[in-house]
């Protein structure tokens, strides 16, 4: 039997708006009409326990896929399932309450706080019922938590750094702890390696590996290396279609690799 899905779409489709003409200059009123197709009738299976990577060029569907997945968009059409529910145009905040994390891009981490405050914020505000961002003075009861997070994350002994001062890989580590931290079923990870140099994308791969045991991962990636690197299964998406679907030398052809 295969490994219930933890996360499963079923036609999903987006298509954005065009701008109203009103809003336009006269020149422009031709892109008035012009609404973009950006996912059309996507149909993902994440099985628990497996890293998930969604491929293509850009403009492909990638990003708005993980939009879609923790409820930062709701579908023009389709359903999203968690675990088996329907969770269809649920907030952000009640889908990370059912278990779905993610990362962003461009980065959410603040320069001016030590990676153990960024950790014990993410802590904090993920045990309080409304999810509030508590006051500095009752962060210190988050601490051993967030070391513990730090340490699996690989940033054992930079508790006390600022993060406007930590190397590239090592803030991408910081973002991974972040996001492990209100201990997510599902993780989406948009770009992990974006950015990077190869001894740093090496070092990011690495990372995730560890990241991923134990866990279930939805990653997008531009870096084939990365993906057939720690990927379980690859969806290829092209002009927001699935063109192809499965382990990575299954869908090699498609990716141009
Ligand atoms: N908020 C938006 N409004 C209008 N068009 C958008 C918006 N977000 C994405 N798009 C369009 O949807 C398509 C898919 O975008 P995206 O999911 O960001 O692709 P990818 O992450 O694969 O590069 C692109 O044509 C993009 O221009
Ligand atoms: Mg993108």
């Amino acid at each position: 039997m295969p490994a219930p899905s933890l996360v499963e779409t079923r036609r999903l489709s987006m298509v954005f708006p065009g701008v109203a003409a009103s809003s336009l200059r006269p020149g422009d009123r031709a892109r008035a009409a012009r609404t973009v197709r950006a996912l059309h009738e996507v149909d993902l299976r994440v099985a628990e326990g497996s890293v998930h990577a969604v491929v293509g060029p850009r403009g492909a569907g990638k990003t708005t896929v993980l939009n879609l997945l923790s409820g930062y968009l709701a579908p023009t059409a389709g359903q999203l399932l968690v675990l088996g529910r329907d969770v269809t145009g649920q907030q952000p905040e009640q889908l990370a309450r059912l278990g779905v994390g993610r990362s962003f891009r461009p980065s959410s981490v603040l320069d001016a706080l030590t990676t153990a405050e960024q950790v014990e914020l993410a802590l904090a505000s993920s045990s309080a019922d409304h999810g509030r961002w508590p006051p500095r003075r009752e962060l210190g009861q988050f601490r051993e938590g967030a070391e513990a997070v730090l340490a699996e994350a690989g940033l054992a002994g930079q508790a006390d750094v600022l993060a406007g001062s930590l190397a590239p890989c090592e803030r991408r580590a910081l973002e991974f702890a972040v996001a492990i931290a209100p201990g997510p079923q599902v993780l989406l990870l948009d770009e992990p390696t974006a950015g990077l140099g190869p001894d740093d994308v090496d070092r990011t791969i690495a990372l995730l590996t560890r990241v991923a045991a134990g866990r279930t991962l939805v990653l997008v990636d531009h870096n084939l290396y990365a993906v057939r690197s720690v990927a379980d299964t690859v969806t290829v998406l092209r002009g927001g279609e699935v063109v192809a679907e499965g382990a990575y030398d299954e869908v090699r052809p498609e990716l141009g690799a």
